[in-house]
């Protein structure tokens, strides 16, 4: 006995990566917090949330009788973590942070026909060009050295076959050393036909790399890749075709150090956390590369550009420059405007000559995701018609405006409708409900994502949730449940009365889906944050909501938000329903543009430096819209007058 206590075990967990040593014998639960990850633990580890589960992968453990697992998941290796004790390294999965099934909207948007729907260029014209080229072979009365030799081959090629490059005499060009430690090889190793890779600038061009040629030539791929608070989602792109090879998403790896930025920056502040912040996110989006990569069957080394969005906060962090100020009077991040970076300066799991382009910020809180999430609507193409965007994130951000014009602002609105915080929240992901409705006698309708059983409920279906039970009675405007009408659902629990959505029989995870009035008050401050914002920026500006001509609504809700319901709830204004676009994430389809063509790079550099940015932290009256807003659907009802509770 004594000899196995002073054994300790690794322990790994994944999606994580993280490993730590703790003592033989130890609870599970335990080695989750030595490691600091988020693991929900709603009963404190009495084994009776149910919230505590993951799958063990690897290694030997034992578990309490009282394990409340459902059979068929407890033979798959699913374990409660408190009630889970280690007896030797292992390998363990935590569910709740697996990858995430990403809405992929672009597919819609690149419909023929579609391109007008976004500002954007939909073109192909990404800035890294392949050659292949014949290269003269060398002899004793030619013996020029071999960068001359492909030199005189660029300049016959270009001159003849790439538009682009007609005044190439004009056009220096520039060489990678790593490029030029490869020319020799490969200039012998095909009769001296090679390819070489060229990033394109207006006044000269790169030679980023040199292989010789093959009789299936490489790839030229980039990745766009949206780095969200809480989600970081990606895509690995053919430059040549502009179609989409792999698609991955997962949880931000640095949700362990704080769930919003305020908290993560807070964490950076100790010395060495900066750099493990870097490490977490870097490390998430290798893992998603890798993971985009085996399925599509291509190669990192042949991926030449990165396209990154986040907002300031995450980019920061991504560059590892301290984004302390960033929460400070008067509020100054380090930049707005990266600089051009390589792959190489990340350690991205990528060509390491790849360049980097991370796109313009406004301010501390309107980022990269905002500017380019811009390109993904027509607002741009605009003249007269005012329109107004919202990205409901961890972070709310808006825009109104357009092609003339642009205001925007920011607010906390939390990450509620991403499922953040929710006892039964969870993102838009298999398993989770996405939409919602109630039917006589407290029945309940509800779809599933991936037709699994229920194991939560993403944002759109906390939309549907929260406007069914407010319209039809079951709770009041505070968000309170009237117990006459809910009481055959309500259900005492610690945390306070919860309305019972599904028993656990009949869920995944084999635990009662509930939502407690905290969530719903929860729920209530999100919303009222954002409304709150957008009526503000509109005062700002002079306008009112009903001036707006079209309202593009982007964020993890999940594919099929309800707008009727976001209004119900007054998430967003009681205009008419026509006028309304969700777009889901905006942020990664800007990022896709700006890989596929330089002129959006130069498109979302220029709509930054229209943009004017109106600091809410400052405006004394936001607070009174904020209260204004702390009612379902608000405290004047006149303002949605299309909404009629029971
Ligand atoms: Fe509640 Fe483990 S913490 S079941």
């Amino acid at each position: 006995m004594e000899e196995s206590q002073s054994l300790n075990h690794n322990v790994t967990f994944f999606p994580f990566n993280v490993t730590v040593s703790v003592p033989s014998g130890s609870h599970l639960l335990d080695a989750v917090h030595t490691a600091q990850l988020p693991l929900p633990t709603a009963c404190g580890g009495k084994g009776t949330c149910g919230e505590c589960v993951v799958r063990i992968l690897e290694g030997e453990h034992r578990q309490k009788q009282t394990a409340a697992i459902p059979d068929d998941l407890s033979a798959k290796g699913f374990v409660l973590a408190c009630q889970t004790s280690i007896f030797s390294d292992m390998q363990v999965y935590l569910p709740q942070f697996e990858e995430k099934a990403i809405s992929c909207l672009i597919d819609n948007i690149l419909d023929k026909g579609k391109a007008e729907n976004i500002s954007g260029r939909l073109r192909l014209d990404p800035p890294i060009i392949k050659l292949d080229l014949k290269l003269a072979s060398p002899s004793l009365n030619d013996n020029y050295s071999d960068l001359k030799r492909l030199e005189q081959a660029l300049v016959k090629q270009t001159q003849t076959r790439i538009p682009k490059f007609e005044n190439e005499h004009k056009c220096e060009y520039e060489y990678e050393l790593s490029a030029l430690q490869k020319l020799a090889a490969a200039a012998r190793a095909s009769q001296g036909r090679i390819t070489t890779v060229s990033f394109v600038s207006p006044d000269r061009n790169t030679i980023m790399d040199i292989e010789p040629a093959a009789p299936h030539s490489k790839n030229i791929l980039g990745i766009a890749c949206d780095i969200g608070t809480s989600t970081v989602a990606l895509h690995i792109v053919d430059l040549e075709s502009g179609k989409i090879l792999g698609t991955a998403a997962s949880i931000n790896q640095q949700i362990k150090c704080g769930d919003d930025i305020i908290s993560r920056i807070e964490y950076s502040r100790k010395p060495g956390r900066l750099q493990e912040l870097q490490t977490l996110v870097i490390g998430t989006i290798n893992q998603l590369i890798k993971k985009a990569e085996e399925s599509s069957g291509v190669s990192g080394q042949d991926i030449y550009m990165a396209s990154f969005t986040g907002n300031t906060t995450m980019i920061q962090m991504l560059l590892a420059c301290d984004p302390a100020y960033i929460r400070e009077e008067p509020y100054v991040p380090t930049f707005n405007r990266v600089p051009m970076l390589k792959s190489c300066d990340l350690d991205l799991d990528i060509h390491p000559e790849a360049r980097v382009f991370c796109s313009p910020a406004v301010g501390s809180y309107v980022g990269g995701d905002i500017t380019a999430g811009l390109l993904s609507t027509p607002m741009l193409r605009e003249s007269q018609d005012v329109s107004l965007f919202i990205d409901a994130g961890t972070n709310g951000e808006l825009v109104v405006g357009n092609q003339d014009w642009l205001m925007t602002c920011a607010c906390s609105a939390g990450p509620a409708f991403e499922g953040g915080g929710i006892q039964c929240g969870m993102p838009a992901m298999e398993g989770a409900i996405e939409s919602i409705a109630l039917g006589h006698n407290s029945g309940i309708n509800y779809q599933v994502i991936g037709q699994v059983k229920p194991k939560g409920i993403c944002g759109s279906g906390l939309v549907d949730l929260m406007a069914e039970l407010f319209t039809q009675g079951y709770i009041d405007r505070h968000g309170k449940f009237i117990d006459s009408k809910a009481q055959s659902r309500l259900i005492e629990r610690e945390s306070g009365p919860g309305f019972l959505i599904e028993a656990g029989t009949q869920t995944f995870w084999g635990n009662d889906l509930i939502i407690t009035e905290n969530d719903i008050s929860h729920l209530i401050r999100t919303k009222a944050a954002v409304y709150a914002a957008c009526s503000l920026l509109l005062k700002q500006v002079g306008l009112k909501f009903n001036d707006i001509q079209s309202v593009y609504l982007a964020g993890g809700f999940g594919q099929n938000l309800n707008i009727e319901n976001a209004i119900r709830i007054g998430l967003l204004p009681d205009l008419e329903r026509d006028r309304f676009a969700y777009i889901g994430n905006s942020s990664l389809l800007g990022a896709y543009l700006i890989l596929l063509c330089l002129e959006n790079w130069n498109m979302v550099h220029e709509l930054a430096d229209k943009m004017t940015y109106i600091e809410l932290n400052t405006e004394p009256t936001y607070m009174n819209e904020y209260t204004g807003a702390l009612f379902l659907p608000h405290t004047e009802m006149k303002l949605f007058p299309s909404v009629k509770p029971d």
